[in-house]
């Protein structure tokens, strides 16, 4: 196991221990693909939520909510290609039974060539040393040649069939490269099918086609039909956004890496409708501004990447991912898409409703460009999470090292922002006086109270929650009414009178100090 493998265990295993995130219908075994969240896991994903709104809805005088309903006419998903084009390309294997995704495993076999290439780079770095060209060994050497050149030629075969849905050609790569089950080993394939990604469910009172719904498999959709309400109700003239924040459900075949790919899952979609011609101008715009969002939470320009799409959608101009570097490497946390006029010109055509917008500036009437920033609420959670995770040694009450881990994140979005201690619960004093302090602050943010254990025990379990503050009530507390406020991550102790805490702390966790 790698060290960064071993890093995703020890994520995936801490979220559970410590109320995060639980397999759901765990006491059933667990559906596959599916999570709920704990207690702190819901003040987090709660926080994210709210940093995104503050920063998409609150901060932007042109970007306003909505909050449509995941049922939605049937027809919408035939107008947006969903029904024909939202496939992903499987493949069965006949002895093990298991389903793969056909793209997958050609990647994964991609991969494997990839490093075979890495390592005899590595190997003749470490031959030769510092006077080791890399950039000249990769064009030179034959045997590295041979691997990439033959990586970029099956990747370019891939990518060809995925475009022009070639089904038998994605097929021949499987067995023009020996792909085995990575399970069983048999090379006993099924032909590769199309396979629709969206849950379907019926109306009561409808049957047959006629009552088939969907579940939404993005949010976007409920933003295009409500274009026009959205538009006549808020006054609000282009360029504008509408945003939201909503679940999405996707029937995945290859679901892994945790929360990662999920089948149900949480988007936090902006549509944002701009005059035709101005759209690539604005796509640049919101790149940047969406980058900024995610280094103010203090994630190191080094972890976020701009990956640029190869195939672009049947609907997009320009489409960008923004990628973290999660602990099984570089991937996709955010979507930045230059969606044309597509989505508002087939609904206007399947409809029968105009999707215009009449331009008082110009006196001309069109239907708006639309620039689309879309994040799953889950994986940012992910990605927020792998960031804040740290094991580091500090010093402990006896002079020597102890082990912690603690959740480095943010004030502004950690679950509980400040822990309630008194030093011991066998003094009633100390006890009256913590439940005093914790009445006057539970209503300005989430605190918790804590007597149970050893103060440094308490410590430990509140670093490993990434509880920013910790508040412990002392003898010196009863004579002079002041306390001590612990910082997660210095470990410094300040004492403070207990009338300043909700100021302190209030100031440490805002949102301001992110906005
Ligand atoms: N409206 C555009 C859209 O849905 P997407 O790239 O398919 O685009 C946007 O999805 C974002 O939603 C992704 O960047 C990812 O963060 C999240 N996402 C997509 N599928 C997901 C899944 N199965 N599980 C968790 N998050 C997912």
């Amino acid at each position: 196991m790698t060290q960064h493998e071993d890093i995703f265990k020890k994520i995936v295993s801490h979220c559970k221990e410590y109320g995060f995130i639980y397999a759901s219908s765990e006491i059933y075994d667990g559906l596959s693909a599916v999570y709920d969240y704990g207690p702190y896991g819901v003040e987090l994903k709660n926080n994210i939520k709210s940093y995104w709104w503050k920063a998409m809805v609150q901060l932007n005088e042109n970007i306003v909510g909505l909050d449509s309903a995941i049922f939605m006419h049937p027809k919408i998903w035939k107008a947006s290609g969903h029904v024909d084009a939202f496939n992903d390309p499987l493949v069965d294997n006949k002895d093990s039974k298991k389903r793969y995704r056909a793209d997958t495993l050609i990647e994964d076999a991609i991969a494997k060539i990839e490093a075979k290439a890495e390592k005899e780079i590595q190997k003749a770095k470490a031959r030769f040393g510092e006077s080791f060209d890399e950039d000249l060994y990769r064009t030179t050497n034959p045997r590295v040649v041979e691997y990439l050149s033959k990586a970029r030629e099956i990747n370019e075969r891939m990518n060809s069939s995925l475009t022009n849905s070639n089904m038998e050609e994605l097929k021949q790569i499987i067995i023009d490269l020996e792909i085995a089950d990575p399970d069983s080993g048999s090379r006993n394939w099924t032909e590769v099918r199309q396979f629709n990604l969206m849950f379907n469910t019926q109306l009561g009172n409808i049957s047959g086609e006629e009552g088939k719904l969907y579940l939404r498999p993005e949010t976007a959709q409920g933003i295009f039909v409500n274009f026009l309400n959205v538009q006549k109700t808020t006054r609000q003239k282009i360029p504008f956004g509408i945003a939201q924040i909503g679940k999405a459900f996707r029937n995945e075949i290859v679901a892994r890496q945790f929360i990662f790919r999920m089948r149900e899952f949480e988007q936090m979609e902006m549509q944002f409708f701009v005059k035709p011609g101005t759209e690539l101008d604005w796509y640049e715009y919101w790149k940047e501004k969406r980058k900024k969002w995610h280094l103010a939470l203090g994630t190191p320009e080094s972890k976020i990447n701009f990956h640029n799409h190869e195939n672009l959608a049947h609907y997009a101009n320009a489409a960008v991912d923004i990628q973290y570097e999660f602990p099984f490497g570089f991937k996709e946390l955010e979507g930045i898409h230059s969606r044309t006029n597509f989505d508002l010109k087939s609904h206007q055509e399947l409809s029968g409703k105009k999707m215009q917008y009449f331009d008082a500036e110009d006196n001309d009437s069109y239907i708006p460009y639309v620039v689309e920033t879309s994040i799953g609420c889950d994986r940012m959670f992910l990605a927020v999470l792998s960031e804040a995770y740290c094991e580091e040694f500090v010093p402990d009450a006896e002079g020597g090292e102890a082990q912690r881990i603690v959740l480095k994140l943010h004030p502004a979005l950690a679950p509980i922002k400040c822990a309630v201690l008194p030093l011991l619960k066998n003094k009633p004093e100390l006890v009256e006086k913590a439940k005093q302090i914790m009445s006057e602050l539970t209503s300005t943010f989430y605190c918790v109270y804590d007597d149970k254990d050893a103060i440094g025990r308490r410590y430990r379990r509140q670093d490993a929650l990434g509880t920013p503050y910790c508040i412990t009530i002392d003898f010196e507390s009863l004579e002079n009414n002041s306390v001590t406020i612990r910082d997660r991550d210095t470990l410094a102790q300040e004492r403070v009178n207990i009338k300043d805490i909700e100021g302190i702390i209030q100031n440490k966790v805002s949102w301001k100090n992110l906005l």
